[in-house]
């Protein structure tokens, strides 16, 4: 699949998924992908955890009742930060940007690779939902699950997101409002 279609294939799916393992071949591909993303000052600060044991697989689907792909992903990537990041340039890091950023090539690999997923950010934020994984995974203190992505063949097609066009959102040369 060519950039543009995965770009325009890429899509938030929340339904249900086939439950036989992925191969670790394709996490590994997809996972190299965030690798080679763009970060501050080339840091790399974004580091990976990928989950397909099957026990902590059935702890973390417990998590997210409205949510069929987190209830049945046979696969899922934590995407970690630090949280006491080394303020790498003029006062600031860049650990948010880094792992947005790698977060995006993994779900074009993803979609690329026939696999679908949802970028989970917002739902981690609360109910100490990351902390639940991050004990799950085992992470040290400091360090903290930014991101979760569900990873699996989906079982059907999802409903697609309208996007506004390139003149509510895009202009040449100055700000059009
Ligand atoms: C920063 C961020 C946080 C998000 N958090 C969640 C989340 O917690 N749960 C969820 O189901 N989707 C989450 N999403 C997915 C968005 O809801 C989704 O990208 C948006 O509705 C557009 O749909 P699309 O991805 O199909 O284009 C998040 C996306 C981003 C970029």
């Amino acid at each position: 699949m060519d950039i543009f279609t995965a770009i325009e294939e890429r899509y938030s799916y929340r339904g249900p998924m086939e439950k036989s393992p992925l191969p670790r071949e394709d996490l590994r591909k997809i996972v190299e992908c965030g690798l080679k993303a763009p970060s501050g000052k080339n840091a790399q600060t974004t580091q990976f955890v990928i989950i397909d044991d099957a026990n902590i697989l059935e702890e973390l689907h417990k998590l997210h009742p409205a949510n069929k792909a987190m209830q049945q992903a046979p696969a899922m990537i934590a995407c970690i930060i630090d949280q006491h990041a080394e303020k790498i340039y003029e006062g600031y890091d860049f650990q948010l940007e880094d792992c947005a950023a790698a977060t995006e090539n993994i779900l074009l690999a993803i979609t690329g690779l026939g696999y679908a997923s949802v970028w989970i950010d917002g739902w981690l934020r609360v109910d100490q939902r990351a902390e639940k994984v991050a004990q799950l995974i085992k992470l040290p203190a400091g360090k903290k699950v930014q991101i979760l992505l569900p990873v699996g063949k989906p079982l059907e097609q999802g409903p697609r997101r309208e996007k506004k066009t390139f003149d509510q959102r895009a202009c040449f040369n100055s700000y059009a409002g």
